[in-house]
């Protein structure tokens, strides 16, 4: 594998969650493999998580790692070409990518959507910029349109909490005082797409995702009406795709209580806003899998990181 940078990179869902289950039983059985090798983490947007699972999955295998808040601490970049570059921007990605290329064997990349200019967002300037100019591969630690670190870690989730042959799984939008990417909901929904569940959408109307990305996907307006007989609860807050980035409302009637979700176990990718996005009742419960989430993002990125590391050899 060349680059990951979405759901759409992974040949074999099924296979790649029991190559993660496999390295979380032995974490360092392939501390060989990135031996000599060195990953750049280039940050754009704060992070605990992915910073942290990132380098960590790189030290179970050998690799050494650099981290940049480049956002903060790099130069400012011009994506455009042919820009005359006599305002903010002091270097252009062509420069940066390629320089980048020669202290790194791998290059990481978390940079969010703005949330103003769809086109833009979609066009995914950093991640493509990196990819086009970069001579090294891409892995995608959460840009403008996905997350798919996350997408893997949750299947991996899935995988091992789930007891039935064909589970309801329901992606529920909660309220969120800020407008939120699209990023984690979509690779989710991609993610679900490659599993046999009985996977449903709930959100209020005017929050639709992409169209491209939900397909026939079954949306459910009716929050209570979705959860019924729901095993796992997906929750997340995004702001509307179609009026892009607003926040159209913030009703408290969608936030997450033990009366709503049942038995159903808890799922969010974190951060989370207690009793905003989720009552606290159900966040302390042994319902949630919250922090076993979060453990399994070591294992994501350590799979496609070995992946990725194979098809250097
Ligand atoms: N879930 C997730 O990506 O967390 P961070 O934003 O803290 O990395």
């Amino acid at each position: 594998m060349k680059h990951y940078l979405s759901i759409n990179d992974i040949d074999s869902l099924p296979n790649w969650v029991e190559e993660a289950k496999s390295l979380k039983q032995n974490p360092r059985k392939d501390s060989a493999l990135g031996k000599d090798k060195t990953i750049g983490l280039l940050f754009f947007n704060n992070s605990l998580r992915t910073r942290l699972s990132t380098q960590k999955a790189a030290m179970n295998l050998g690799m050494d790692t650099i981290v940049m808040n480049f956002g903060s601490e790099g130069w400012a970049l011009e994506y455009e070409d042919g820009t005359v570059m006599d305002q903010g921007k002091s270097e252009h990605i062509k420069e940066a990518a390629q320089v980048v290329s020669q202290y790194c064997d791998i290059i990481a990349i978390r940079a969010f959507a703005g949330l103003t200019d769809k086109e833009k967002d979609e066009a995914e300037v950093v991640l493509n910029g990196f990819k086009k100019y970069a001579s090294v591969p891409i892995v995608n630690m959460e840009s403008s349109v996905g997350h798919p670190l996350q997408g893997l870690a949750d299947a991996i989730t899935l995988a091992e909490q789930n007891t039935k042959p064909k589970p309801k799984v329901v992606l529920s939008w909660a309220p969120h005082p800020r407008a939120l990417p699209h990023a984690v909901a979509n690779s989710f929904t991609e993610m679900m797409q490659l599993q046999d569940a009985d996977f449903v959408i709930t959100h209020p109307k005017g929050y639709e995702l992409n169209p491209e990305i939900t397909k026939n996907t079954t949306i459910e307006y009716d929050q209570n009406k979705a959860f019924e007989n729901a095993d796992f609860i997906y929750v997340k807050n995004w702001s509307s795709y179609n009026e892009y980035g607003k926040v159209l409302q913030q009703d408290p009637n969608w936030t997450i209580t033990k009366e709503k979700i049942g038995d159903a176990k808890f799922m969010h990718c974190l951060p989370v806003r207690r009793n905003v996005v989720v009552a606290d009742e159900v966040l302390d419960s042994n319902q949630s899998l919250v922090i076993e989430q979060a453990n399994n993002r070591t294992y994501a990125a350590q799979t496609v990181l070995k992946k990725i590391l194979e098809g250097l050899k």
